[in-house]
């Protein structure tokens, strides 16, 4: 049944769950949106048209596209009275924090939410979210700043919009370069979705209590946070960083990892189900040498970044455990590249995973069948015992 979760010997106590959104398969290195090949997408698509096949199930014929962009740009700003949502947080606050929570804000404004689930508004509730999370991230990074927020505008494209909103100033625009705007739209779309990693497992938990879409996303963005997730590619960039610091060429760095000293690992190394190449690094890969040779940018963290990857490719620690990149150890590189601050990568991620969040919840919100998530526990505890009395302890 899609959208419950069964219990499988095989799996232990995690569980499985079907779905007909994402293919992957790790020993070979496969990522599939709804049977179309990753390559493919990163060729020839935009953000916007993989987030409609990942959220309809099909790619958009030009009148669908032409729609749902609409709907998109219809929705795009949020409730003026959101903004005092942000004045209530400190100038120090993670903006996963407030993409979080705003992300709820904003739901308070769709009183349908508060209803069950009707199909029949999914789409236009599927098109709020997925236009409004640029608009929290940009207002949420203004903010950080101290910067004035930055309205979106009717004529940019979905990209184009979230780099404006982020980086114009109230008299001027910021000038779009299209290698950099393709750049970001690829970062997106490579995000999109990816089967049932921890963040979308959390928005169908969710989701199967019936809780709204809004609600579920929220939960998604605070899942993908953690530094083994989503928040890798931040860590990456400070990884690089302390290895350039430490005047290290990586050896040091890989022989602590390798001694397991303090837990030290590779970042952006190492996927549960990707044993091989993490086809989206490979892509990322190419898109970084292209975007920095392009912008004239010489950045030494990618070239740390290369040897890392060299090294670690050809040596036996990583090969017995079968540990490739993967999307995170070259997506900041691009992001740096493009002036986004490290704070702000998880939130790209999030950003570019909310078509995938969004299909999932639709899978089991939709599913006739679909029953509440309740993983089953293996109970390790003491067996039974008594109460006993404060004096007598
Ligand atoms: C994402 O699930 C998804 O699909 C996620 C994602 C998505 O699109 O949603 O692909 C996005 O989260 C990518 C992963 C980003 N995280 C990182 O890059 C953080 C670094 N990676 C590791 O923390 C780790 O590889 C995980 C968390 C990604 C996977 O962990 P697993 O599957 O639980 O692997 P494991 O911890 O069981 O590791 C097996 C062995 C262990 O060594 P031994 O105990 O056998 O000696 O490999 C070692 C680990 O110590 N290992 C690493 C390592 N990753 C695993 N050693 C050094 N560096 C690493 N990165």
């Amino acid at each position: 049944k899609t959208g419950c979760i069964t219990y499988d010997e095989s799996y232990g106590n995690t569980g499985s769950c079907q779905s007909r959104i994402t293919f992957i398969d790790g020993e070979k290195g496969i990522l599939r949106y709804r049977g179309i090949p990753i390559e493919e997408l990163a060729e020839g698509s935009t953000f916007v048209q993989a987030a409609y096949l990942i959220i309809f199930g099909k790619l958009p014929t030009e009148t669908e596209r032409l729609r749902f962009s609409g709907l998109l740009t219809k929705y795009q700003m949020i409730h003026e009275d959101m903004k005092f949502h942000f004045e209530g947080f400190p100038s120090s606050a993670h903006p996963m924090a407030i993409l979080s929570a705003m992300i709820n804000a904003a739901g308070c404004f769709l009183p349908e939410l508060n209803t069950e689930y009707d199909a029949e508004r999914f789409e236009i509730q599927a098109a709020h979210l997925l236009s409004q999370v640029r608009t929290l991230a940009a207002y949420a990074f203004r903010k950080s700043r101290g910067l004035p927020s930055i309205y979106p505008k009717k004529k940019y494209m979905f990209t184009e919009n979230f780099l404006h909103m982020m980086f114009s100033e109230p008299d001027e625009d910021y000038e779009l370069d299209p290698a950099v705007v393709d750049a970001l739209d690829l970062i997106f779309l490579l995000h999109a979705d990816h089967e049932q990693n921890c963040s979308t497992a959390t928005v169908r938990m969710v989701a199967s209590s019936k809780a709204n879409l809004f609600a579920s996303a929220s939960a998604g963005v605070c899942a993908l946070w953690g530094p083994l997730h989503g928040g890798a590619n931040q860590a990456v960039i400070e990884m690089l960083k302390e290895i350039r610091a430490d005047k290290d060429d990586g050896t040091l760095f890989l022989d602590k990892v390798k001694h397991k000293n303090h837990g030290a690992k590779l970042m952006g190394f190492g996927h549960r189900v990707y044993k091989n190449y993490d086809p989206r690094a490979r892509i990322i890969k190419r898109k970084c040498d292209e975007l920095l040779s392009k912008m004239g940018i010489s950045d030494p963290l990618l070239d740390i970044a290369k040897k890392l990857e060299e090294t670690a490719l050809n040596d036996p620690y990583f090969i017995e455990r079968r540990l490739y990149p993967n999307v995170d150890f070259y997506s900041g590189i691009i992001m740096r590249a493009i002036g986004i601050p490290t704070e702000m990568f998880t939130v790209i991620f999030a950003i570019g995973r909310m078509p995938g969040w969004i299909a999932n919840y639709r899978e089991v919100a939709e599913a006739g069948d679909s029953r509440i998530y309740r993983p089953r526990q293996i109970y390790q505890g003491p067996s039974l015992n008594h109460y006993v009395p404060l004096f007598e302890r």
